[in-house]
């Protein structure tokens, strides 16, 4: 599959998500990364735009985040937008002044150089949409300013055609700039040469066809959990390597309630076979009494690598299938800082059978699209990711036995039915239901009693790299709580609207 041309550096801006989606819309898939993963992922691609961001920082601000250096120098076209443009500017040797009091904010005229190829095509007077705080008030040596506001002068846009670099300094991505599509076109098409690529319907002939010239009459086994990945990828593969293929599921014992019976139903529609291991007890015992996070998470990736190698044996495969995406195969490869971050259980397994990532291009939501496009049914297409580990790392500071992750279970079951009840489930992207075993002091009945808290998050992302802490309307976060409590366990239950960062999703 033909690599990705687009590459956006999110530098923190609330609207990032939405030049993917408008890419997305005019045809062409785009990458979006932090500056860390951005690094990263620079050193085995080639991109043929880059997009930087706007971001609510200055770039006079301590911790105001920074792309990598290197794009500078890599000859590829840059577009900088609002907090873009400032960093360019100011890294460039360009003036930006601060203005915060005096902020831009919302529709502002402006007049275009439309002689410039950014602006090829749109109207010389024209309306866009600006947000910012701080202004660039003289562009770096050899930039030429290619579009002034009406009203203020102000520097709206950049250029230096020699190094192949632009800056806006409103927002192209959103709606309210009246010709920004036109523009961003001009900049993906006309000045950075990129091709239409975003087809959901050959990427699914892509993959079978590379998938079967390099299976043709081999054996494989795909860890089959259900979610939208592996169902997906199964869906995919199931006609061109039929019962060459086997699912795997590991019931690892820290599935939640009616989990199992909704992966068999997901295998049917994949149209794969289905191998469930039943592996509660070995990760009990392999987890044993650990309670940090990182040693939890250690002994479960090492257990369930075994459990699946085993497996390849046994089914005699030739390889072994992953669902790994583009953002896991960056955190596989050399160690940085996102690694230190927390051990996914499935990303640089380092098995001893041959392993192959059709998907390693790929982005959660191009699954998900093909998913639609396969026709699977919104349970798989749009479902809630769930981590492989489970209700191991929801259950915070005692060891996961058998019994803790039976509460947690019921929890999180009680939780999701609420939610699904006031039609709030599918308004978050993620739901996570944690037992924290610091014990609190309550009354139950006349008496003390001395028990758990269950933690309730809902988050909202797009990507999961960043994210947005839910927050549960009043009389539902009452219900969850009443309802909750009922178990003799559970005396409180707290709400966690914290954002990543500085949170992760996962508590663990
Ligand atoms: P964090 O907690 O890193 O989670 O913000 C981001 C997303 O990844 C999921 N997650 C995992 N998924 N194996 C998985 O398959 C894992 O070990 C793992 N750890 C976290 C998490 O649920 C969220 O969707």
């Amino acid at each position: 599959m033909q690599k990705i041309q687009i590459l956006i550096i999110d530098l923190g801006s609330q609207y990032t998500l939405v030049i993917g989606r408008t890419l997305r819309e005019l045809g062409f898939r785009s990458a979006i990364f932090s500056p860390v993963r951005a690094e990263k992922w620079l050193k085995n691609n080639n991109p043929k735009a880059i997009i930087l961001s706007g971001g609510s920082f200055s770039v006079y601000q301590e911790g105001a985040p920074n792309p990598p250096q290197n794009i500078l120098k890599l000859g590829v076209p840059i577009l900088g937008v609002c907090y873009g443009m400032q960093w360019l500017s100011n890294k460039l040797g360009g003036e930006v002044a601060p203005h915060r009091e005096n902020k831009e904010y919302g529709k502002a005229e402006v007049n275009f150089d439309t002689t410039d190829k950014l602006f090829h095509g749109v109207k010389k007077k024209n309306t866009v949409w600006a947000s910012h705080g701080d202004s660039v008030t003289s562009v770096p040596k050899n930039f030429k300013i290619i579009a002034k506001s009406a009203g203020s002068e102000t520097i709206a846009a950049m250029s230096d055609h020699k190094r192949n670099i632009w800056g806006v300094q409103f927002h192209p991505e959103v709606t309210h700039s009246i010709e920004g599509k036109k523009i961003l076109i001009n900049f993906i098409e006309k000045i950075a040469g990129c091709e239409k690529d975003w087809k959901p319907a050959d990427m699914i002939t892509e993959i079978r066809n590379e998938v079967s010239s390099a299976a043709k009459n081999k054996k494989a086994i795909i860890g089959f959990s259900g979610g939208v990945d592996s169902t997906t990828l199964s869906a995919v593969l199931a006609p061109v390597m039929g019962s060459n293929l086997f699912g795997i599921c590991i019931d690892t014992g820290a599935l939640r309630q009616n989990e199992l019976s909704e992966i068999k139903e997901n295998a049917k529609y994949a149209g794969v076979k289905l191998k469930i291991i039943k592996a509660g007890n070995i990760f009990q015992r392999s987890i044993g009494n650990n309670t940090h996070s990182e040693l939890k998470r250690k002994k479960f990736k090492r257990t369930y690598g075994k459990i699946l190698e085993k497996a390849a044996k046994d089914f005699k495969a030739d390889f072994i299938v992953q669902g790994s995406l583009a953002t896991d195969m960056i955190e596989s490869g050399s160690a940085g800082k996102a690694d230190l971050i927390k051990s996914h259980h499935n990303v640089g397994l380092n098995l001893k059978v041959k392993e192959i990532h059709p998907f390693r291009n790929l982005f959660k939501y191009e699954v998900r699209e093909l998913a639609r496009q396969l026709k699977l049914p919104d349970s798989v297409s749009e479902r809630q990711p769930f981590p492989g580990p489970g209700l191991f790392i929801r259950i915070i500071g005692e060891p996961p036995k058998k019994y803790k992750l039976d509460i947690v279970r019921w929890a999180d079951a009680e939780v999701t039915e609420i939610l699904k009840k006031n039609k709030i489930y599918d308004d978050v992207s993620q739901l996570v239901v944690a037992l924290d075993c610091n014990r609190t002091v309550g009354i139950k009945g006349d008496g003390r009693v001395y028990g758990y808290s269950i933690i309730v998050r809902g988050v909202k992302t797009a990507d999961f790299m960043t994210a947005h802490g839910f927050q549960f309307p009043a009389d539902v976060r009452k219900e969850i709580s009443s309802v909750v409590t009922r178990h003799p366990k559970i005396i409180r239950v707290f709400f966690d609207e914290t954002d990543k960062p500085p949170a992760t999703t996962e508590m663990e």
